[in-house]
């Protein structure tokens, strides 16, 4: 059964059957201080843009394991720039993989690379419909994600430089996900928020199941 561990910020680890992919790998200098840059061992690195607290350790860590990055074309670039194995593909576009499959969707962000743009992901991983959102505002196209049958969204809820709770829960009535995991806030002051509040605002709307999860935390996926 796949499980997803959470790195704390927008850094996840998800892993099946000797498989794992981190997303957004920001270890050194993220306050969670969960995992050190050499501890991690994935198969694949999903980067949703090149800000420092998404980017992160990724070329690091691709030099290190031989992981695969997987993003769009200009952030695959700066790691085959660097000698890292990518794959770069770009919005709308889906690829299958050993785990399943990767669709890039849009996310409304900066890209951190000149000419990119930043993304989200919908990954099928071992038959677990997962929509990690990256860092986003809220769009009305989240309601054709949500057709895409998302089992666990992760969102950001921290505000200031993303959604803040009260989009994040418009986002959660648009795509109706089964489970919704609040992502990107608590890391800085300038992002502080009460992940409980938002749990209350989805519980009074929605039937989505709100996840919290605190840096080392540790999910089964059921679905
Ligand atoms: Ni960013
Ligand atoms: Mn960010």
């Amino acid at each position: 059964m796949p499980n997803l561990k959470y790195l704390g910020h927008s850094c996840f680890l998800l892993s099946a059957n000797n498989t794992s992919i981190i997303f957004d790998p920001f270890l050194t200098g993220n306050p969670a201080n969960i995992a050190q840059v050499d501890e991690v061992n994935p198969n694949y690195i999903l980067v949703s843009h090149a800000h420092e607290d998404h980017l992160g350790n990724g070329i690091e860590i691709a030099k290190r394991t031989g992981a695969i990055t997987i993003s769009t074309f200009e952030v695959a670039n700066l790691f085959i720039n660097q000698g890292c194995t990518a794959h770069g593909m770009h919005l709308g576009g889906s690829h299958k993989f050993d785990f399943g499959s990767v669709k890039i969707v849009p996310a409304f962000h900066g890209s951190g690379v000149s000419g990119g743009h930043a993304c989200g992901f919908v990954i099928d991983f071992f038959g677990s419909k997962i929509y990690f959102a990256g860092d986003t505002c809220l769009f009305s196209d989240m309601m054709l994600i949500g057709k895409l049958g998302i089992e666990y969204a992760l969102i950001p809820i921290g505000d200031n430089f993303t959604m803040g709770p009260e989009d994040a829960l418009s986002a959660v009535k648009v795509i109706h996900p089964k489970v919704v995991i609040p992502m990107h806030y608590n890391t800085w002051p300038l992002i502080t928020q009460d992940p409980k509040k938002f749990e209350e605002l989805v519980n009074s709307f929605c039937n989505t199941k709100v996840e919290i999860m605190n840096p080392g935390d540790k999910l089964e996926l059921i679905f």
